[in-house]
C-alpha cells in the first residue's frame, strides 16, 4: 500500500526534533543508567521551530455519538485490524495526523475514545516532549485498568515526570539495573544453556514448542535481573510463576488487545468491560510474596536509598518485571524467532561468522557490542514489530504540531494517540520501509536512523531520564536480545524454527 502521498518531505530536509548524542556507539553501562546525572530534559523545540509548512484543520472525525466510536471500534479490532484501521485512515484523510477513535469505548466504558492520530516520525516526537504532553494515566489510551492491579496505587509507568513518586521510582529501577549490569551475561547464559540442555534432547522426537521454555527463561532473567530474586528458590514460582503473571496481565488489559479471531464473541465477552481483579488476586499474591521474601535485598534499597515504602516499592518492582520486562519481552522474543526462522535470505550463516569472528575472547560487553550486524538485526526486529504499538500523550496545552507537510493546532486536553508499527515505516526515513533489511542499521547513516527508532517511547539515540518517559530498561533489552543471539550462535551452527517450535539445531562440527 502506497503511503507516499501522506509524506512529502524528502528525510534530509526532516529537522529531528530530540537531538541527543548516540548513546549506542560507546555502550558502557554506566552511561547507560548515568541515574544519578539525568541528562537534559528531553524537551524538543518543535513548537518554537520557525516552519514554512502551511496550517492545516486536522482531519477526520469521531463520527456521531456512541456510533462513531462503536464502528471505529468494530473496525479496529475486527473488520480491519489495528495498522490497516491506521493505514485506511491516512489515505482517507491524505494526512498523517487526523482524529479518530481507538478503543476500548461504547458501550461499558466511561471513557473518551477521540483520539488525534499522529503517524510520521515528525508528528509522533511530539510525544517525548513533556512541556507539550502529560503522561498521567494515559499508558494504555483514555482507559485505565483498575489499581486494584497495583495494589491500590499509581505505579510509575502511569506517572507523569512532574509528579515527584515518578523521579523517586524511576531512579530506583534504573539503579536496580544498573546493579546488576555485572551479573547479566552470567545470569542469561546460564539460563540459556538450562533450556537449551532441555530442549536439544527432545528434539529427536519432534519438533519442540519453544513458547514455555521462553517465557520461563524471561521470568527467570527478569526476575533476577531487575528483583534480585531467584525463581529456583521458590518451588511454586519456578514452576508457576510466568503463568501467573500471564493471566495477571491478560486480565487487566483485555479490553485492549486485539484479538482477530472468534467473533464477534470476543467483542461482546472481551472488549465490551473490564474483568475485575479478584480473577487474578490469588496469582498476584503470590507473586508479591516471591518478590517480599526473594527480593530483600532490592526491596530494603527501595526504601532506604529512594524513600519509597515497603509496599511502594514490591508493587513496582511487580510491574515493571512483569507488565514493562515479562510483558515485552514475551512479545519481543517472539518476533525475534520469528524473523529468524522465516528469513530466506542466509541471515543465520552472516550472523554465526560475525558471533565468532567478534566472540573469540569470549560475550563481554564489548564483543556484543562490535557484533554491528547483531545488533543491527534486532534494532530491524523491533523497527518492523513494536512491542508496544501504542503510545499516548495528553495535550497539556495549546500548542502547534508539525508533520511533514503541515502544521495543525492541537487543543489543551485532546489525546495524542501514535502508533509505532506506521511510525517506523515512515518512508520519507526508512528506504523500503516495509523489507526487513538486516544490515539497516548499521554504519553512518544505520547510526542516523537509531535516531528514528521508537519502540522505547524515545529514539534509540536518546536517553531514558527522570525527566522523560522512555523505557527505563531500554539498553537492556536491546543487549539482552544481542546476547541472546550471539549465545545461540556461539551453541549452534544454525536453528531451524517451524511456527512456534524448534524442530532442529545443527552444532557446531569437531
Ligand atoms: C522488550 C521489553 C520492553 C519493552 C518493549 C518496553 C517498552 C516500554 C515502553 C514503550 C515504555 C513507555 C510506555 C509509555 O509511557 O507510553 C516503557 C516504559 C517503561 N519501561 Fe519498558 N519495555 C521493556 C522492558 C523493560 C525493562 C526490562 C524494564 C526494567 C527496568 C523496563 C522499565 C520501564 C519503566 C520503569 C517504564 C516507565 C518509564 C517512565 O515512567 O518514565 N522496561 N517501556
Amino acid at each position: 500500500m502506497d503511503l507516499s502521498a501522506a509524506y512529502s518531505t524528502p528525510l534530509h530536509t526532516i529537522k529531528h526534533p530530540i537531538t541527543t548524542k548516540s548513546s549506542t556507539t560507546k555502550f558502557t553501562i554506566n552511561k547507560i543508567y548515568s541515574y544519578s546525572s539525568p541528562p537534559p530534559s528531553v524537551t524538543t523545540s518543535t513548537t518554537s521551530q520557525p516552519t514554512s509548512l502551511p496550517t492545516r484543520t486536522i482531519p477526520g472525525s469521531y463520527g456521531l455519538p456512541l456510533l462513531g466510536p462503536l464502528a471505529d471500534r468494530l473496525d479496529y479490532a475486527w473488520f480491519q485490524g489495528s495498522e490497516t484501521f491506521f493505514k485506511k485512515r491516512v489515505e482517507k484523510n491524505k494526512s498523517t495526523v487526523f482524529r479518530t477513535n481507538v478503543p476500548p469505548s461504547f458501550p461499558f466504558f466511561l471513557v473518551n475514545p477521540n483520539v488525534i492520530a499522529v503517524l510520521d516520525v515528525k508528528s509522533f516526537a511530539h510525544m517525548f516532549d513533556m512541556e507539550l504532553v502529560d503522561k498521567r494515566n494515559v499508558l494504555v489510551g483514555d482507559w485505565m485498568p483498575s489499581t486494584k492491579f497495583t495494589g491500590d496505587r499509581r505505579v510509575c509507568a502511569y506517572l507523569d515526570p512532574s509528579e515527584p513518586q515518578h523521579e523517586q521510582i524511576k531512579n530506583f529501577a534504573m539503579d536496580t539495573l544498573k546493579r546488576s549490569s555485572t551479573n547479566w551475561i552470567p545470569t542469561i547464559t546460564s539460563l540459556l544453556d538450562t533450556m537449551w540442555d532441555n530442549i536439544e534432547p527432545q528434539l529427536s522426537s519432534g519438533p519442540v514448542s519453544y513458547l514455555i521454555p521462553i517465557q520461563k527463561f524471561i521470568f527467570a532473567f527478569s526476575s533476577l535481573c531487575i528483583a534480585g530474586a531467584d525463581p529456583a528458590n521458590s518451588p511454586d514460582i519456578a514452576e508457576n510463576g510466568y503463568i501467573r503473571m500471564d493471566r495477571w496481565l491478560a486480565v487487566q488489559l483485555l479490553p485492549t488487545i486485539p484479538i482477530n479471531m472468534l467473533q464477534p464473541l470476543v467483542e461482546i465477552l472481551l472488549h465490551s468491560f473490564a474483568y475485575p481483579f479478584f480473577l487474578v488476586s490469588g496469582d498476584y499474591d503470590k507473586l508479591y510474596e516471591f518478590i517480599e521474601n526473594e527480593g530483600k535485598e532490592v526491596v530494603s534499597r527501595g526504601q532506604t536509598e529512594f524513600n519509597l515504602s515497603k509496599e511502594d516499592t514490591i508493587h513496582n518492582l511487580l510491574f515493571i518485571l512483569g507488565f514493562n520486562a515479562f510483558g515485552g519481552f514475551s512479545i519481543f522474543f517472539l518476533s525475534l524467532l520469528n524473523v529468524l526462522g522465516t528469513d530466506k535470505t542466509g541471515i543465520q550463516e552472516k550472523l554465526r561468522k560475525e558471533v565468532r569472528e567478534k566472540a573469540v575472547s569470549g560475550l563481554n560487553f564489548r564483543s556484543i557490542q562490535e557484533m554491528d550486524l547483531v545488533n543491527s538485526f534486532v534494532y530491524e526486529t523491533l523497527r518492523l514489530n513494536p512491542p508496544v504499538p501504542l503510545q499516548y500523550g495528553r495535550a497539556r496545552k495549546d500548542f502547534e504540531l508539525s508533520s511533514h507537510d503541515s502544521v495543525f493546532k492541537v487543543k489543551k486536553g485532546e489525546l495524542l494517540c501514535g502508533f509505532q508499527s506506521l511510525v517506523m515505516k515512515d518512508p520519507k526515513v526508512f528506504d523500503d520501509p516495509e523489507t526487513f533489511v538486516a544490515e539497516r542499521f548499521m554504519g553512518e547513516k544505520g547510526k542516523e536512523l537509531l535516531g528514528y527508532l521508537y519502540w522505547s517511547n524515545g529514539p534509540q539515540s536518546g536517553t531514558p531520564s527522570v525527566s522523560n518517559k522512555q523505557c527505563a530498561g531500554k539498553d537492556f533489552v536491546t543487549f539482552t536480545a544481542s546476547l541472546f543471539l550471539a549465545h545461540l550462535f556461539l551453541r549452534y551452527d544454525s536453528v531451524t524454527i517451524d511456527g512456534t517450535s524448534f524442530s532442529a539445531v545443527e552444532k557446531p562440527k569437531p
